[in-house]
């Protein structure tokens, strides 16, 4: 989490680095901060709050100013709690280094005391303040920050993207270990971030550090890549990025989540494309995923996801669908729980698929290497090009784009594509001619024109979310491929209206929280048409018979058989069973949004979360 910008180069004006920096602030938003050269000076502005609040400071003093070398920073806090002075930039004793930080230097402790002892003084109760302090005490020895960081890295312990300029030297270094790190050239000025949409601005050319690098620019403008594991100085590729900016504006839409909701249908397409074939009713994966899977096929008797938050809950629906799509055992796993659990297994026999949007969630990204590092077989579902999950593992990527409202839609409808697709891929190598298969490869070909069609009207679900705004304890109730849905449902409400919410599969509703059901907890009852649906019934009037209130997603098969009984419905169009989990999640959604949007919530950017969680 937090999000860091560098820059060094020709002079720029400083507000355009603070409108990269914004592009970051899904990574943290408690509080932003920036530094810069100003005439020789080193100009140190920072503030609690959302860099918006940075921008008025600013503009109130610096607004046409330009400089040379500026490091920014958007903070979610790990140590010390949100305040102007724990918000980054660092500086050290000497006022002439700056450093701004991602990550959690774990034996800060040891070292802040240590530099104590020195004569150092520190201002924050922050972890990343030694950064900037350890630079100053190596700068007596070396005259410049390249040493110096090769220096650093062999003090500290833990997971760091951090960003430290010299004013009195002009140079800067960025040194990436577990946090990602890209730098963007143009005619010899290099702007540093911790994602590429917050380049594109300045630049399509650039560099994706790796683990361990360190990059050094000098006064020149010269830089070097040395990387500190290997300890030796490399090269690496300058890729060029086709996506446009454009990924990164609302377009219209009020906000980034409602645009991400909209974008559905074209995100289902893109990732199905050249994936799907409808004349031969196949799947063709990308040759690697193919090859391991064609390869281990029949060694492995089990998958086992894991994930975190929402593709967590892919990777629940996962296990839903290898059970009943193929012969192969399922589980999933929160990959925290993983990490620290005895692996007493013959991994030869599972296949493991590792699901993350961001690719960088250090829970998922640590289980994964551990693996790896135990000879396991392993595909990660990725959505960022260029994300650690992507570079390091056999990765099956989704296409959702970038996903900027830090409450994950778009990309949890593509993990369920993606997932969906690996399923169908393993069942048709043991069983060509099933007609299960077949219809359900067809009907997947056309989910999209179906989700297209249901968003172009919400009305119903707009309402609903109006009369049910304001109570403050939510239910959520779904059987088999339904209990995710249902889950992520929850966790959409918790997340970006702050409404208790609890989600269980229908079954379990009598062996404990029908206890919670009074008038002042509505359930959110998911019943579509299928083989379940006079289960869901008897618990509906099960609901029903405690004066609970039912508001019920069904399908246009099950409306006629569900209607009487509950106080308020939303019909979703009758699909495929599997592809059911598509449009019922949609709708929840739709009803997280407008109730968060209802009461004046900070919809794309909730309280207390970030995008991307890379400390454990
Ligand atoms: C929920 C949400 C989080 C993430 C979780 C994992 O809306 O965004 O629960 O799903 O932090 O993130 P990734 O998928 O990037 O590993």
């Amino acid at each position: 989490m937090c999000g860091v910008v560098g820059y060094k180069g020709k002079n720029i004006k400083v507000a355009d680095i603070i409108e990269s920096l914004k592009l970051l602030e899904y990574r943290g938003y408690d509080s932003a901060g920036i530094a810069f050269n100003y005439n020789g000076d080193l100009v140190v502005q920072k503030n609690e709050g959302k860099i918006d609040k940075l921008l008025i400071n600013f503009n109130g003093k610096y607004e046409d100013i330009s400089s040379n070398i500026v490091i920014a920073h958007t903070r979610w806090a790990t140590h010390g709690v949100p305040n102007d002075i724990n918000a980054h930039p660092h500086i050290d004793c000497t006022k002439k280094i700056a450093v701004v930080h991602n990550g959690i230097i774990e034996n800060y402790k040891e070292i802040k005391e240590e530099l104590i002892n020195k004569g150092h003084n520190f201002i924050s109760d922050t972890d990343s303040e030694v950064l900037s302090h350890l630079i100053e005490e190596f700068l007596n020895k070396y005259n410049n920050l390249f040493e110096v960081s090769l220096e650093v890295v062999k003090k500290i312990k833990g997971a760091f993207a951090f960003v430290a300029i010299s004013n009195d030297l002009e140079e800067l270094v960025a040194v990436r270990y577990e946090s990602p790190l890209i730098i963007g050239i143009y005619d010899n000025n290099y702007i540093i971030a911790s994602d590429i949409p917050s380049i594109l601005r300045f630049t399509k050319k650039i560099i994706v550090l790796e683990n361990g690098d360190i990059f050094f620019i000098n006064k020149k403008n010269e830089y070097k890549i040395y990387n500190f594991i290997i300890d030796k100085e490399i090269k690496r590729p300058i890729e060029f990025v086709s996506w446009d900016i454009s990924i990164a504006e609302k377009s219209g839409y009020k906000h980034f989540m409602l645009k991400e909701i909209m974008e559905q249908p074209k995100v289902i397409k893109d990732t199905l494309l050249e994936r799907i074939n409808i004349d031969s009713n196949t799947i063709t994966l990308d040759d690697k995923v193919k090859n391991l899977i064609d390869l281990k096929i029949n060694d492995i008797n089990s998958i086992v996801y894991l994930a975190c938050g929402t593709s967590y809950h892919a990777g629940l629906l996962g296990r839903y669908y290898t059970w009943e799509l193929t012969d192969l055992n399922p589980d999933a796993f929160y990959a925290s729980e993983y990490r620290y659990i005895n692996k007493n297994v013959n991994l030869d026999k599972i296949l493991y698929i590792v699901i993350s949007q961001s690719g960088e969630t250090a829970d998922t990204l640590f289980v994964a290497r551990e693996l790896k590092r135990l000879g396991a077989n392993i595909i990660g579902i990725p959505n960022v090009i260029g994300s650690s999950l992507y570079r390091e593992f056999i990765s099956f990527n989704t296409r959702a784009g970038i996903e900027i409202g830090v409450a994950a839609t778009k990309t949890f409808t593509a993990q369920i594509i993606a997932i969906l697709l690996l399923n169908l891929y393993i069942s048709s190598l043991k069983n060509k001619d099933n007609l299960i298969l077949k219809d359900l490869i067809q009907d997947l070909a056309h989910i999209h024109i179906v989700v297209d069609k249901f968003l172009e009207d919400y009305i119903k679900i707009q309402e609903i979310a109006i009369k049910y705004k304001d109570y403050e304890h939510f239910l959520y109730l779904g059987r088999n491929l339904m209990y995710p849905v249902a889950l992520e449902g929850a966790l959409k409400l918790k997340e970006i209206s702050y409404i208790h919410a609890e989600a269980y599969p229908s079954g379990e509703m009598k062996h404990g929280p029908i206890a919670l059901i009074d008038s002042k907890m509505p359930t959110m009852y998911l019943a579509p048409y299928n083989d379940l649906i006079y289960k869901n019934l008897s618990n509906i009037q099960e609901i029903k018979a405690r004066k609970g209130i039912i508001i019920a997603l069904v399908d246009n098969k099950s409306v006629d058989i569900v209607k009487d009984y509950v106080d308020d419905f939303i019909v979703l169009p009758y699909v495929n069973k599997f592809l059911q989990p598509i449009l019922f999640n949609i709708a929840l959604q739709l009803f997280a949004y407008f109730v968060a949007d209802l009461k004046g919530l900070d919809v794309d950017q909730p309280r207390n979360l970030a995008k991307s969680v890379t400390v454990e």
